[in-house]
């Protein structure tokens, strides 16, 4: 439903999102139940995904932010990644649960762990909406995973090609006119 972009090809809908995003919940809230949790959501792409995923854990815990990036403008990873905003919560003797979008080199939550883990905190966890494993450059424990998939440039649910499409409510495969299909 909703505009045709004949540019962006469903990959998965808002359906299986929401299903997805519950079982998930359903996990962390087992898993954290009557500790001290933070839950930290890399900005900006996880936006969507971090709103609906805190609602679907039924449990009293702190949340904040930090601001990674390492793509900048463009398509294609830099490979440096940057701080860009710290987080404004003390985690030393608490349980960090670091939610991001997506997980492609690795060297995005690579870099927030040993960041994190400088602030003594009592355990690191990750959860990430979307896995792209055949990309990995720095191996990284990722405990929650919502969708693993095969090497694609996908965009919506927070998900940008040069910082459009984040809002569609879809996440769809982005084809460039080099890869456009007809
Ligand atoms: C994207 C994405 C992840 C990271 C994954 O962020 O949101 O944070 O790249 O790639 P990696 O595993 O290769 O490090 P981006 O730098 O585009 O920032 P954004 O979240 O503001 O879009």
């Amino acid at each position: 439903m909703g505009m045709i972009r004949q540019n962006i090809q469903m990959m998965i809908s808002e359906e299986e999102i929401r299903q997805r995003v519950k079982e998930l919940g359903r996990l962390i809230e087992a898993d954290y139940s009557g500790k001290d949790l933070v839950v930290i959501g890399l900005l900006k792409g996880v936006f969507p995904f971090f709103a609906d995923l805190v609602r679907a854990i039924d449990l009293d815990f702190h949340v904040t932010f930090m601001r990674i990036s390492s793509y900048g403008f463009d398509l294609e990873s830099s490979g440096k990644v940057k701080i860009l905003q710290d987080i404004d919560t003390q985690i030393s003797g608490k349980n960090v649960l670091i939610v991001e979008d997506i997980i492609d080199t690795g060297q995005t939550l690579a870099m927030t762990l040993e960041h994190l883990k400088t602030q003594s905190p009592a355990s690191i966890r990750i959860c990430v909406l979307l896995d792209k494993p055949s990309r990995r450059i720095v191996d990284v424990p990722v405990d929650y995973v919502g969708f693993s998939i095969k090497d694609v440039f996908v965009v919506g649910y927070g998900l940008d090609a040069r910082e459009m499409y984040r809002n569609l409510p879809y996440i769809g495969i982005f084809h460039t006119e080099s890869n456009l299909v007809t």
